[in-house]
Formats: structure tokens, C-alpha cells, sequence
């Protein structure tokens, strides 16, 4: 018999709102005792007497067991999750930039304090990744993940690429549709799509990296030039975070826009959904895909982690407990199309093998390797307006790396 849930919800928002019109009517053996919300006057659809604005309402209450937090600001929810899991409730959070910012002590709390913390939810929304990652691929070599993790601005590349629509067009779409964040560079300079390719890389790899250390860089700067560029080559550009084992002890993670063929599960991945794919030895490829935004789908995935509660799952961060030796790098070399204005670009970035060069008063670009350290160091100079990168898709690895990578293949084969 799974045990009754006593539920304190903290936000009533978009997926607040989801997750209750997904409980309501059903017999699922919990109840929401309370709602914290930030502002006492709004209107809601609920009776008032379920609503507060004080937090220890919820967090002092003995009989709640279960918290729920589903607000907007990272920072108030860290404090929120954090007195939670050490008064010894259990947590469903859908909060990516404050998951990825805090992992590591959140795992430790959970474990001083004998709690659990689910956050289905705060990684490409209805999509099952993280219990994924966590339990099926335990035992996999996983030689990567990448996809499209956030639905904001793939909504607005395909816009462009599917309807001509002008960049601000799409994005002012994307915001009337509820799609985008307040501030849209979160969404469309990838930062959002980080946090949760942090969190994936933590489950995936046992990996906890500081987001400030993942190199991102978004769609802002796209311009006609680059769309017609990709179009040519019946390429269409996307934002694809991706973490990949580049040697047997090796990671790299970073979040770029790439040049997608037709035969790249992303390419079909259109507007507001998102797309998994994980490269694994044995499985090989295996794609998921499903709607990464919106209050029923992430309300959904909230669901469920709050039914994995009943019966007291816990994420067990095998990966991270076994000290699998795997480090995280930014030593590697990664072929990239690059527009700029000014020569100087070129050689601060140190692009190095260029295989094409195009030069127009009005339009230049070079392909060639540039490595991921050198992104980092330049991050300033990327995001300048005049200048666009995309991942071609195709690296250069250091003669160690090919040696360490083919061992691992003679292990499979
Ligand atoms: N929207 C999505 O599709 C989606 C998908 C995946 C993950 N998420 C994540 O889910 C979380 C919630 O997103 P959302 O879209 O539902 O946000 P939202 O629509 O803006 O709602 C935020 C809710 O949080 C409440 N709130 C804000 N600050 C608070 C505070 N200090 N104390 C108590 N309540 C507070 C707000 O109260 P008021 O009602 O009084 O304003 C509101 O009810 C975020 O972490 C987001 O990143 C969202």
C-alpha cells in the first residue's frame, strides 16, 4: 500500500496550475493541504482558505510530508527546498537553474536527512529523461546526449526556417504564446537549456558541473545570411546542448547552435517540442521526444514524481557515488561556421584548418576548428552582434583521445 501524501505547493502558476487541473477528480491518495503564492490579491480558481503567503505555513506543518515547489525565482526556491529536505519532507521540484546550481549540496541534505528530491520536471518537461539516465543506463557506456531542451527558441528557428518569419517576429510569437521567459536571452542565448543539460550530465555521467562552467552561446545573433547559408545546404540550424564522452575518462559539454541534416532526429523536431537523443554502446541510438514546456506536460512529469514518492523512490546518483574516474574537459576541437566582421575575430579565436572561406563587403564567413577552451576564454567576443557560430557537427580528436575511444569500441564489439 503506497503511503497517503500530505502536499504543501509552492507556486500556482503555469505548472502549479497544470498539476492540479491533472490531480483534480482523480483518486490518487494525496492532498494539497496549502499553496504558497507571492501575491495575496490575485484572483484565483481555487477556495482562498487553500492560499498563503507565508512560507512557514507550509514548511512548519507537521502534516505535510510532501513539498511541491513550482515558483519562478531559483534563489527563494533553493531556501524553500533546502529547509524542506531538513525538516525531513520530501521534495518535487521542476526548478532547473536552482537543481543545477545546488546539486551537490541537495544530494547531500537528502542523504544527511534521509529525504528524497524528484525533479522529473525541470528537464525537457514531459519528457522521462532523468529516471531514464538514472536507472536504464546505469550500466550503459554512454558516449552522449544532446537534443533540444528548450521549446522557446526552437519554437522561433522554426518559425524562420519553416515560414520566413523574421527573427523578432518569432520571438514575439513565442513570448504571446507563453512559450519564452520574461527575459527571452535566457531561453534564446541557451542559458536555460544549460541548467538542464547540467542536470542530465549529472545523472547520465555522475558528472556535477557548475553551470557557469558550460560553455553556451544561443540563436540572438542569427541573421538572413546564416539562414540562407544553412538552407542551401538543406541544413536547418538548432540549438543543441550536448555532453559527450570524447575519451574513455573524458567529457565535454557545451550548448551551441548546429547545422542539423535531414537524417538527425532533430531535424523534425519542430515549435514547442523537444527531442532526446542518447548514444549509448549497446542500445546505440535512442530518441525521445515529447513536449519540453507547458503546464500538463510538465505537470505530468511533476505527477509522477510525486507517485514515485508514495513508494519512496530516490534518485541513488550511482554514478556520482562510484567515482567512476570520468573528469569533465574543455580540451576539445570542434568544427564550426563562423560569420564576423572583423578579421580579428578570426585570429582571437585561434580557427585553425579553415576548409572554407567566404568574403563579401557585407557577409564573411570561415568553417574551421576552433576548440572549445577558446569559446570559453572568448565568450565576450562571441556575444557581440556581428558575430554567429554553429557546430558543423563534426570534431577532431587528439591522438590520446582516438587511442582511449577505441579501446572502449573493442570492449563493445
Ligand atoms: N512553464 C513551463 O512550461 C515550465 C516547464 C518546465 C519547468 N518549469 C519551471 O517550473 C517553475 C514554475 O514555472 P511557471 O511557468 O509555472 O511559473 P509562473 O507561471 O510564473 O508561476 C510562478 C508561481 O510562483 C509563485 N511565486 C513566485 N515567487 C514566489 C514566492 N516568493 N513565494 C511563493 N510563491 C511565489 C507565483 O505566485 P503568484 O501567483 O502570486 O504570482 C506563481 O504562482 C519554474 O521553475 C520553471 O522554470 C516551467
Amino acid at each position: 500500500m503506497s503511503k497517503k501524501l500530505k502536499i504543501g505547493l509552492f507556486g500556482f502558476g503555469v505548472v502549479g496550475q497544470g498539476l492540479h487541473d491533472i490531480i483534480r477528480g482523480q483518486d490518487l491518495n494525496l492532498e494539497i493541504i496549502k499553496i504558497a503564492i507571492k501575491n495575496a490579491d490575485k484572483k484565483r480558481t481555487l477556495d482562498a482558505h487553500l492560499f498563503t503567503t507565508d512560507h512557514d505555513e507550509l514548511l512548519n506543518n507537521p502534516e505535510i510530508n510532501t513539498i511541491v515547489e513550482l515558483i519562478d525565482d531559483a534563489d527563494v526556491a533553493y531556501n524553500i527546498v533546502k529547509r524542506a529536505l531538513i525538516s525531513g519532507k520530501n521534495v518535487v521540484s521542476a526548478n532547473k537553474k536552482m537543481i543545477a546550481t545546488h546539486l551537490a549540496e541537495l544530494v547531500d541534505l537528502q542523504e544527511k536527512h534521509n529525504t528524497s528530491l524528484l525533479y522529473e520536471g525541470s528537464v525537457c518537461g514531459s519528457i522521462p529523461i532523468i529516471r531514464n539516465l538514472e536507472e536504464y543506463y546505469d550500466n550503459e557506456l554512454l558516449h552522449g546526449i544532446s537534443g533540444i531542451f528548450n521549446g522557446s527558441s526552437n519554437y522561433i528557428l522554426s518559425k524562420i526556417f519553416n515560414e520566413n518569419l523574421e527573427y523578432g517576429v518569432a520571438l514575439k510569437q513565442a513570448q504571446d504564446l507563453g512559450f519564452a521567459e520574461t527575459n527571452p536571452i535566457l531561453d534564446v542565448g541557451g542559458y536555460d537549456p544549460k541548467f538542464k543539460l547540467a542536470i542530465a550530465t549529472a545523472h547520465a555521467y555522475g558528472l556535477f558541473i557548475n553551470p557557469d562552467k558550460i560553455f553556451n552561446i544561443g540563436i540572438q545573433h542569427l541573421s538572413e545570411n546564416d539562414i540562407r547559408f544553412a538552407r542551401e545546404k538543406n541544413f536547418k540550424i538548432k540549438l543543441v546542448p550536448t555532453a559527450r564522452k570524447i575519451s574513455t575518462k573524458q567529457v565535454v559539454t557545451y550548448v551551441m547552435p548546429k547545422f542539423v541534416k535531414s537524417d538527425d532526429f532533430l531535424f523534425n523536431v519542430e515549435n514547442e517540442y523537444n527531442g532526446v537523443t542518447v548514444q549509448a554502446a549497446f542500445a546505440d541510438k535512442q530518441f525521445f521526444f515529447g513536449k519540453g514546456a507547458g503546464g500538463h506536460p510538465t505537470g505530468a512529469a511533476v505527477l509522477s514524481d510525486i507517485a514515485a514518492l508514495r513508494y519512496d523512490y530516490r534518485y541513488e546518483y550511482k554514478k556520482y557515488h562510484q567515482h567512476n574516474g570520468l573528469e569533465h574537459t574543455d580540451d576539445v576541437s570542434l568544427e564550426v561556421y563562423l560569420r564576423y566582421t572583423h578579421e580579428y575575430t578570426v585570429e582571437k579565436l585561434q580557427i585553425e584548418n579553415i576548409v572554407e572561406r567566404f568574403t563579401r563587403d557585407d557577409y564573411k564567413y570561415v568553417i574551421g576548428n576552433i576548440n572549445l577552451k577558446s569559446l570559453l576564454a572568448n565568450r565576450e567576443l562571441l556575444e557581440q552582434k556581428d558575430v554567429f557560430i554553429a557546430h558543423t557537427g563534426k570534431y577532431t580528436y587528439t591522438e590520446e583521445q582516438i587511442q582511449t575511444v577505441a579501446k572502449e569500441q573493442a570492449l563493445v564489439s
